[in-house]
């Protein structure tokens, strides 16, 4: 479970809240869309969510365990990938896969299990043993995925994981998120796509310049919109009334 409470976060020599005021509650057993435009604070909140970032007010928490508080404990909790799979060139992925399993404590067994079943469905099992530098950027993308479950963590949470995917591989990662939701565990993944948030999110949220503008289903949003359009349509709408509303 994670719930983000009033958190707030300006950056340095910057004068705008790139998340202001925001408040959410995702519970396990969910898949968690989170949606919004280009700037509108989703990377930043997922930085607070999972600890790499400071909040200024407000406060994040991780099956009830505070970030600021307990850092290590909340971590602990968490599987994360990032948007940048920018990671340890110089690595073998196998090494980094062993030294992620090293620092959450994974045993031996159990890690050549985890990396055996994601590395395989993710197609890069077999190319393990070469340097993260000769990866392409997809490739890169599955070994952060494969990494971030390493540790079969309760909270799971992805931002933007399609981005590169080739389509077997998009699908095959879909597939991990279910059965994960399914077997009771939280994922919380930003997107741009909307036909993926439409058909894997149990609920979701969108965000425009760092405050939510709706959280719930997609059949309460269009509920609440009185339209039968598409998310896309819906989601355009929302966030241009943000603009007008700000202007
Ligand atoms: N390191 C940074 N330093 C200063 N400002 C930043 C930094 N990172 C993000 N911002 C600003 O914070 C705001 C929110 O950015 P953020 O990256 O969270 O948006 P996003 O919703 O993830 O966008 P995208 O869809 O493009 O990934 C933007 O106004 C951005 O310019
Ligand atoms: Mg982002």
């Amino acid at each position: 479970m994670i719930e983000l409470e009033g958190i707030s976060k300006t950056y340095a020599k910057s004068a705008v809240k790139a998340v202001d005021g925001l408040s959410l509650k995702v519970d396990n057993g969910e898949i968690f869309g989170f949606l919004g435009p280009n700037g509108a604070g989703k990377t930043t909140t997922i930085k607070l969510l999972t600890g790499v970032l400071r909040a200024d007010s407000g406060s994040a928490k991780v099956d009830g365990i505070d970030m600021a508080a307990s850092p290590l404990e909340a971590k602990r909790r968490i599987g994360y990938v990032t948007d940048n799979p920018e990671i340890f060139a110089r690595l073998k992925a196998a090494e980094y896969l062993n030294f992620v399993a090293d620092v959450y404590g994974v045993d031996s067994a159990t890690r050549q299990e985890r990396i055996g079943k994601y590395a395989g469905l993710l197609g890069i099992k077999d190319v393990l043993n070469a340097s993260i530098g000769s990866y392409s950027h997809g490739m890169k993308q599955k070994l952060l995925v494969t990494g971030s479950l390493i540790h079969d963590p309760e909270n799971w949470i992805l931002d933007e994981p399609m981005v590169g995917l080739d389509p077997k591989s998009a699908f095959s990662l879909k597939e991990i998120m279910r059965e994960r939701a399914a077997s009771g565990k939280l994922v919380f993944f930003s997107t741009h796509v909307m036909e993926v948030a439409e058909k894997l999110c149990d609920r979701l949220a969108i965000i425009n310049k760092g405050k939510i503008v709706f959280t719930g289903t997609l059949a309460e949003l269009k509920a609440r919109e009185g339209s039968d359009e598409s998310l896309e349509s819906i989601f355009l709408e929302l966030v241009d009334d943000g603009e007008e509303a700000a202007s």
